[in-house]
């Protein structure tokens, strides 16, 4: 049943043309396709298309009506024995958008009165609007005519540049576009309703005139200013960092509040969760500002990373995903402070990808088998997918990378390709061999890297000693060592860096290098150095591994006031504060948290350090990166450790809090520009620091904030401190919120996300009550997201209850869920995956929970069975 990358073959059959004629509405949409099919190669196997939930209406092949008996339909497809090469053959389908719940295909945004209609295809959608050859390595051109009734459906879209509209008879009208430039099935878009636009003219570096339009709702269109200026920014970004040009005429972004995903790269036509579109200052915050830019430069970056050049088959979606979240990445450093969204970045990783790949669901960021290719838009595949591509783009370096990328779309355009093709291009543009970097494609598990080193004042040498290992994950017992690049550097001990110079060097070459770590041990001997160094290891987190090392409390605390990367200073204060869990966890000394407020109260006091990098180094690892640490985990105990450090740096800090955040909040002002969100950004902290050293003054102060917020950034962060805090004004302020964002889903989904989230053992209740909240339903996959996996996975406390309630009442929402969407079903089930890793008692009732549901695969989706099944068998 599941499907492997060994069996790929090239397809049978390619198709050189679609014509769609798609005439829309609600109910009941009628799509006539007319493919022109050719035959690849010198196989005979008959025409196999695709299709999924259709119902065919007629059939005709070059010309002529097929009988029963001339085709075999089945519930995945349809097979046309008499297709020939230079056959055309022609269907009429009837599709229901109104029932499509999955929102995955044809399907309506809405309520059905004022709703539109839209599609979404990646990875397999297209097959549920049409029989088609859906898959990524059968690339055409299409024409696509649309048709629908004038007043309901003004707006016609799809892939493309425009090629003419016009009226019809009975008040109905038509547009059509053609798209000259090929594709597979999943860059198939298009979108029918009544949606307001606004439009800027852009000129590419290369003189083509483009219109770029950004389609919403009525409601919401006054909201897409950001966007654009957004968009503009990626597209001259692209033009300047890697070359890259725009290529038809017009560039559509439309918005729904209903997706399953963040966006999608449909060519020419990206459609957008709202969440990651829509931005005002009111109820926009300063994070959701930067992932607005980041999502939307990610889906314009795919035209050429994903769209021009695409993936051969499902197991290369890193190709595209992993180096367009890389460039997306490095779009925002570029627009923002590079050091902070390292930060960000990685942080994200170890609390999204690590947990994956160190549990049952661990998968290489190419796989190579899936049962279900929508359970694999993971953090692997994304997140440690860029990491891959950023080790590799600094092997080469900025002029490398670029000639590596430059002679990947000049080798590669229109064509379907894979991993090794990436890594070759890159390895020939620059006379070099990646091809051992395949092996962190192929491989799950986060590799560990242990260093140990000797200095021998005698000789003045020091010998770093490093050892790689990764753990096993399902299906792969035995790994290989990888090539890992170390940046490293030497602090001596009064702060400075050493000149690095490794035996057999003429001189010293700098003060930062990066060692590769090719084999299970190396040792690296640097020469002339004076005296015992301190080492700076992974610096910039230069490959997606986890370092141990039993650094001690003081050095940590050294490295956080003095580092020179700020990454590395950043993860010196995490590890110092993993020390201080680990103690408090054991009830041990508190050395290391002593250190680690010490530090930190030192750097609060430095004028000169940025307010968000030190909004950073003030918050210490997240509960679940902490749980991660622990062999059998007590969520309970994890939070009481976390509490633990938290309140020593509140109280460590103490009486500095109040005036910090008094200066901070008299300078408060809604503008956007970097240091006004850093100073926001530290208040936010500073705050919730301040509940918990004085709750008096600390509620006054938040109660004040939320009451005379210029934006949505201060308000959330007063409201959040006042409901996490608990103080009394909490309910009061909810109500308040709840009332002036009513009506406005993305405010509304902020508000179920931060009640979802407070750790406290009525945490069900809460999110139960919540549930019963007119405004929540199971059909909005972002309000399932806000409350279910806000609550499931950024809960611990609240979720992982030894009672167990919690695992069963789950379990029956998945159910519920999975009859309606099982996408969304499927990635909230990934609650479960470290549940064999809590203590017994919990352990016990979360495979209770999990294989109750589990007993009732064959009625699940395979989505969620999938993930049921490699949860409960990793
Ligand atoms: N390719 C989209 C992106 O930009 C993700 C869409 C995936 N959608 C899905 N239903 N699997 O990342
Ligand atoms: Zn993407």
């Amino acid at each position: 049943r599941p499907v492997l990358l060994s069996d790929y073959r090239a397809p049978a059959w390619r198709i050189e043309h679609v014509e769609l004629a798609c005439d829309l509405d609600i109910d009941a949409s009628e799509i006539r396709a007319r493919l022109a099919l050719r035959r690849n190669g010198a196989g005979a196997a008959p025409l196999r298309l695709d299709g999924e939930g259709l119902a065919l209406r007629s059939i005709n092949l070059d010309g002529r009506a097929l009988e029963p008996g001339e085709y075999m339909l089945d519930a995945e497809g349809l097979t046309v024995p008499g297709a020939r090469d230079g056959s055309v053959l022609e269907t009429v389908v009837r599709v229901e958008p109104a029932k499509n719940t999955a929102l995955e295909g044809l399907y309506l945004s809405g309520p059905r009165e004022t709703g539109f209609l839209l599609t979404q295809c990646e990875a397999q959608g297209f097959r549920r609007i049409t029989y088609c050859l859906d898959r990524p390595d059968v690339l055409a051109r299409y024409t696509v005519t649309l048709r629908a009734d004038r007043a309901r459906f003004p707006v016609l879209l799809a892939n493309g540049n425009p090629d003419g509209a016009g009226a019809l008879p009975d008040g109905r009208h038509w547009a059509r576009f053609v798209d000259p430039h090929p594709k597979p099935s999943y860059l198939f878009a298009l979108v029918a309703g009544r949606l307001e636009h606004i439009e800027r003219d852009y000129v590419t570096a290369e003189g083509r005139a483009v219109k770029l339009r950004i389609f919403a709702e009525a409601d919401a269109i006054g909201r897409c200013g950001y966007a654009l200026d957004a968009l503009e920014r990626a597209m001259r970004w692209d033009e300047r960092v890697y070359g890259r040009n725009y290529d038809l005429d017009v560039f559509h972004i439309v918005a729904t509040h209903d997706f399953n995903m963040g966006a999608m790269e449909n060519k020419g036509l990206n459609i957008f969760n709202a969440k990651y579109l829509l931005a005002d200052p009111d109820a926009t915050t300063d994070d959701e500002y930067r992932q607005i830019e980041a999502v939307v430069a990610h889906e314009y970056f795919h035209n050429w990373t994903g769209n021009r050049v695409t993936c051969r088959d499902w197991f290369q979606l890193s190709l595209k995903e992993g180096l367009t979240v890389f460039r997306e990445q490095s779009f925002s450093a570029d627009m923002g402070s590079p050091a902070l969204k390292r930060i960000e970045d990685v942080s994200t990783l170890r609390r999204a990808q690590f947990p994956e790949d160190a549990g049952p669901l661990a998968h290489a960021v190419r796989p190579a088998q899936y049962c279900e290719i929508n359970n694999f838009y993971t953090a692997t595949v994304y997140e440690k997918g860029a990491e891959l591509v950023r080790m590799l783009a600094g092997r080469l370096g900025a002029d490398g990378f670029r000639r590596g990328t430059d002679l990947y779309f000049a080798r590669h355009d229109g064509q379907a390709v894979t991993v090794e093709d990436f890594l070759k291009a890159l390895g020939d543009a620059n006379g070099l061999d990646l091809m051992p970097y395949l092996d962190w494609y192929r491989q799950a598990g986060t590799p560990r890297v242990r260093a140990r080193e000797v200095y021998d004042a005698a000789t003045r040498s020091y010998a770093l000693t490093l050892g790689q290992h990764t753990p096993p994950t399902p299906g792969q017992a035995q790994k290989r060592p990888l090539p890992i690049p170390l940046r490293v550097a030497l602090f001596a001990r009064d702060g400075r860096l050493l000149p690095l110079r490794l035996e057999g060097e003429a001189a010293a070459a700098g003060e930062e290098r990066v060692l590769e770590l090719t084999a299970a041990e190396q040792t690296f001997r640097f020469v002339d150095v004076p005296e015992p160094p301190l080492p700076s290891l992974l610096r910039g987190f230069s490959a997606p591994v986890i370092v141990e090392s039993d650094e001690a409390p003081a050095d940590l605390a050294f490295r956080l006031r003095h580092e020179s990367d700020g990454y590395n200073r950043w993860d010196a204060g995490q590890r110092l504060a993993q020390l201080a869990f680990d103690a408090a966890l054991r009830g041990g000394p508190g050395t290391a948290l002593v250190a680690w407020c010490e530090a930190l109260a030192a750097l609060f006091d430095d004028a000169a350090l940025d307010a968000a990098l030190l909004a950073e180094l003030l918050t210490p690892p997240s509960a679940v990166e902490l749980g991660e640490r622990c062999a059998e985990l007590d969520p309970d105990a994890v939070h009481e450790a976390r509490e633990t450090l938290e309140n020593s740096l509140a109280a460590r800090l103490g009486a500095a809090l109040e005036p910090r955040y008094r200066a901070l909040h008299a300078q408060a002002d809604g503008t956007l520009d970097a240091a006004a969100q850093a100073r926001r950004r530290l208040k936010r902290r500073v705050l919730d620091l301040l509940c918990r050293h004085d709750p008096a003054r600390g509620h006054a102060s938040a109660r004040l904030q939320f009451d005379g917020a210029h934006g949505m950034t201060d308000r959330l962060a007063a409201l959040a401190a006042l409901v996490r805090s608990g103080a009394r004004e909490a309910g009061d302020a909810l109500a308040r919120y709840r009332r002036r964002y009513d009506g406005n889903a993305l405010a509304l989904d902020k508000w179920f996300a931060l009640q979802a989230q407070v750790p406290a053992a009525t945490a069900l209740q809460r999110v139960q009550a919540l549930m019963r909240d007119p405004a929540f339903t199971l059909r909005n996959p972002n309000r399932v997201y806000a409350l279910l996996r806000s609550y499931a996975q950024g809960n611990p406390v609240g979720f992982h209850r030894a009672d167990g309630a919690a695992y069963f009442w789950l379990v029956e929402r998945l159910r519920e869920l999975d009859a309606i969407n099982p996408s969304v079903a499927a990635r909230l089930a990934t609650a479960f995956n470290g549940w064999r890793r809590l203590e017994p008692v919990r352990r016990r009732q979360a495979q209770q929970a999990l294989a109750a549901l589990a007993a009732d695969a064959p009625r699940l989706s395979r989505d969620l069975a999938d993930i049921l099944e490699r949860t409960l068998a990793g």
